[in-house]
């Protein structure tokens, strides 16, 4: 049982120009990077005015970047396959490109929209990445943030501080939203350009705040341990978007979910009611508020927990989410569910947007040898994928790293 390794700054950046310089014939005048995510609780959450915990991984995507003045944007990517893909900027915008480049030029295109990014005449910018693509990690949000940032600081020749990278999220986040048409929340984004090592992030997206809690598993003996179910799901699909109908549809008729009294009462007779154009069914609205509402009560009693590094409550309250999104959001697949039964399921639970990607376990020191076994010999005997393992550590937000 082998778990999986990744590069220091130090090689990525390396590898990264490695690649600008075999593309392009010329040499990056600079290289970001951005992580992905892990989100420890508070799921499906985000775009209803709740609270998720999320932390920056080591885990990165490079960008080796130079400007250009001819207003081209010319991409190449070396993350599972290489892609390449030339786009002028005058060109992207909503749907276009609606692929794996739409996340790189959809951030640069909306961050010069909403004056995130003040100027950019064009790009050359290779990526490569140790997140792995389709495990519920967020690779998006770490192509956007990379190339988010690069063109920042290009632009000004400063790196953003908390007020520009607010602007960057919001560019990020639309980037995901109008050109790749992914109507995903925005958490991802900001783990990803607010990320400390050594601290999660309390994410309020009610009060669009978050509070740093300093998250030390290693003082408490335990290590987060990410499954990778290797079972790909894809957030552009239609799975994630009929959840986030269900929730949007209720919370545009009856007002925010967070504090809507009563809400799986209210949605069951909402449902009934006239204004369900879409023929939503009384028990599914229910079923989906009420794991919105019990979530984010849940996820502020975790967020309670982790400042006073109490992990046994929040393991206790990992498994209660993973359980929720099982039995009311109905996100959880049988390769997901394998993992958690396997991991013991106490401390365990599906992350990130579900139907496929990765379980999380938050399991003592000695215990992840046998807890690897265990899930990898599950996948085994229910016929799934074979299942890759990596560490979890709270890390760095977005920066330059050459
Ligand atoms: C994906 C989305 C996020 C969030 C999670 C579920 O990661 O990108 O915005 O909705 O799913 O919590």
């Amino acid at each position: 049982m082998t778990i999986a390794t990744h590069r220091d700054d130090t090689q990525l950046a390396a590898d990264a120009t490695a690649l600008f310089t075999h593309t392009f014939g010329t040499t990056p005048t600079g290289v970001w990077a951005a992580p992905g995510r892990v989100n420890l609780i508070g799921e499906h959450v985000d775009y209803a005015d709740g609270v998720s915990i999320p932390f920056a991984l080591g885990q990165s995507t490079a960008a080796a970047c130079a400007p250009r003045t001819d207003g081209l944007l010319r991409i190449v990517s070396q993350a599972d396959d290489t892609l390449r893909l030339d786009i002028p900027l005058a060109e992207v915008g909503p749907n276009n490109p609606a692929n794996w480049a739409g996340y790189i030029a959809g951030s640069i295109w909306a961050g010069l929209d909403s004056g995130a990014i003040p100027t950019c005449e064009g790009m050359d910018i290779a990526l490569v990445s140790d997140v792995p693509v389709g495990s519920g990690l967020s690779s998006s949000a770490a192509l956007e943030c990379s190339v988010a940032v690069a063109a920042y600081e290009l632009a000004t020749g400063t790196s953003p501080d908390d007020t520009a990278r607010a602007a960057l999220v919001d560019a990020c986040i639309r980037a995901e939203n109008e050109v790749v048409g992914a109507s995903t929340g925005g958490l991802d984004q900001r783990a990803s350009l607010f990320g400390q090592p050594g601290h999660a992030l309390a994410i309020d997206f009610a009060a669009n705040t978050f509070t740093l809690v300093p998250c030390d598993m290693d003082a408490a003996g335990l290590v987060l341990l990410i499954a990778d179910t290797n079972a790909p799901h894809s957030l552009a699909d239609g799975q994630y978007a009929s959840r986030r109908g269900v929730i949007d549809a209720v919370a545009h008729d009856l007002g925010s979910l967070r504090t809507l009294p009563n809400g799986a009462e209210a949605a069951r007779t909402w449902a009934q009611g006239e204004h369900n154009t879409a023929g939503i069914e009384p028990e599914v609205a229910a079923r989906r508020v009420k794991h919105v509402q019990e979530e984010t009560t849940r996820t502020i009693e975790a967020a309670h927990a982790l400042e006073r590094a109490d992990f046994d409550t929040f393991r206790r309250l990992m498994a209660d989410s993973h359980i929720s999104l099982r039995d009311h959001f109905e996100v959880v697949t049988e390769e997901l569910e394998s993992a958690f039964q396997a991991a013991g399921a106490h401390g365990a639970r599906m992350t990130g947007g579900g139907f496929g990607g990765s379980v999380i376990a938050l399991v003592p020191k000695d215990q992840v040898e046998s807890t690897m076994a265990a899930i990898a010999a599950a996948a085994k005997k229910g016929g799934y994928p074979e299942p890759t393992f990596m560490l979890a550590t709270p890390s760095a937000g977005a920066r330059r790293i050459a």
